[in-house]
This record gives structure tokens, sequence and C-alpha cells, in this order.
């Protein structure tokens, strides 16, 4: 069985302090966990990167690291934006596509297609996300949707490890969600699809995924875990979210 695995979007909220104080009810939270059935991976804001990578070195738990974006290029004249070879030195994973830098910011499947190669090329293991808008789904297009996101991002020759976060951007933010076995299915399109390319990938859920649903998604058999929003800004809200979602997964 895959280990499951449980990430914290935090978005653009939470100082380098902020960062800090969760870090360490975080940690009081899990310790008491048994430490091989999950593995939970932060995405703090960039400015909170640094300080949370050198608070985690100390602490002996399976929670990593990883960004919300990077730039493409390795360097260069680009005002404002972050290189993979910068990130590589603070994280082990990157956030790739999310629904918020396609629709707020514009991002084109050729762009995340560029992200997740530059991702790759420097070792970076890259997140990389998709799902249907409220209209796609109702006109009957999610598959056709995803399919199009999956081909066109991982169009490329190897990519070693890939971790792939099917988020409904109607779910997000919205405290509504599908049913879980409405997302199961979607899960298991995607996994025969990767298989086809003889890929595989953890597949994790997202959009308003909390502690009161998290054990029903946790029971599909191809849900490896959530990528979470909003309830994984307080710490012990998202250990909650591993503690139960772990345990639904073992007892299955
Ligand atoms: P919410 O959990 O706040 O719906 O956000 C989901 C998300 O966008 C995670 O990347």
């Amino acid at each position: 069985m895959q280990i499951p695995c449980f990430i914290a979007n935090w978005k653009m909220y939470k100082t380098i302090a902020e960062s800090a104080d969760y870090l360490h009810s975080f940690e009081k939270e899990l310790q008491p966990l048994p430490q091989d059935a999950w593995e939970a991976i932060l995405a703090p804001p960039y400015t909170a990167l640094a300080t949370v990578s050198q608070i985690l070195k100390q602490v002996p738990l399976p929670i990593r690291l990883a960004a919300q974006n990077l730039y493409f290029e390795e360097q260069g004249a680009y005002t404002g934006e972050i290189s993979p070879r910068m990130l590589r030195e603070l994280c082990q994973y990157v956030i790739i596509g999310h629904s918020e830098r396609r629709g707020l910011f514009g991002e084109t499947d050729r762009e995340i297609n560029k992200k997740i190669r530059a991702a790759a090329k420097e070792g970076l293991i890259p997140i990389l996300c998709v799902g249907e808008t409220a209209e796609e789904r109702r006109e009957g297009k999610t598959w056709r949707v995803i399919e199009r996101q999956l081909s066109e991002a991982l169009d490329l020759g190897n990519l070693s490890e890939v971790l792939i976060a099917y988020e409904p951007v109607w779910a997000i933010g919205t405290g509504m969600t599908p049913h879980p076995s409405e997302a199961e299915a979607v899960h298991f399109q995607i996994c025969n699809y990767l298989s086809q390319g003889e890929k595989s990938a953890r597949i994790l859920y997202g959009g308003s995924a909390n502690d009161k649903n998290i054990e029903g998604f946790m029971k599909e058999p191809h849900i490896n875990g959530v990528l979470a929003g909003g309830a994984s800004l307080s710490p012990e809200v998202f250990a909650k979210i591993i503690k139960l979602g772990s345990a639904a997964k073992i007892s299955r």
C-alpha cells in the first residue's frame, strides 16, 4: 500500500512568526501517531520556507516541504520570480498548476508543462493540480478537461515521480465537495490514464477537505491523501485530518 500523503497548502496566509508557532503546535499533535502510516507536506508561502525548513530539520517526523509555485527558467532577469534551483535548497516538492494560478494568473497548460519539466530537472517532485470548473462539470466535460490537463502537463520524456491532486474548482473554498464515490471515479480514471503511459502516482483529493469528511474520502481505494487549503491553516485541525485519514486508510 502507498503511504497516504496529506498536504497543507497555506496559500497566501501566515507570516514567518505565525509559521514557526504553527510548527510547534503541529509537532506536539503528531508525536503520538504511528510514524510509518502517513507523510505530511507543508506548503507555506515562499517567505516562510527557509524558517520552516530549519525547524523541520530538528523534528523527527515524516513532514516534508513544498513550494506553491515556481518559474521554469533557471535564472535571469525575471523580477519577482523564483527558480527550481533556488527552491531545491529549501524543499523537496512543488505545487504546479493550482486552479488559482490557472484562473487568477492566467497560467496555461503549456506553461504548466514547462514548470513540471523544470522542477523534475532540478530533482523537485511536482504536485500537479487538475480539475474541472462547475460549468465544465454541468456540461459533462469533467474527464475531457482532466485528460487534457494531464496530457499537456505530463507531455515529457522522463518523470521519475509526480503526485496528482484532483481538485474540482467548484469545491475549492466553497464547503461543497463531490461525494467520495464521485471523486473515486475520477481518481480511478486518472490512475488508468497514468498506467497506460506506464506511470503511477499518488492521487490526492482537494477541495473543502476537512476533519469531518476526511474518512469518507480516505476509505476510497484510489484516494491516496488530500491537499487541504482552509482546514490546513489550524495545526490542530490538520493534525486531526492526518490522524483520521491515515487510520481510515489502514482500516480499509
Ligand atoms: P480548500 O481546502 O480551502 O477548499 O482549498 C483547497 C485547495 O485549493 C488546496 O490546494
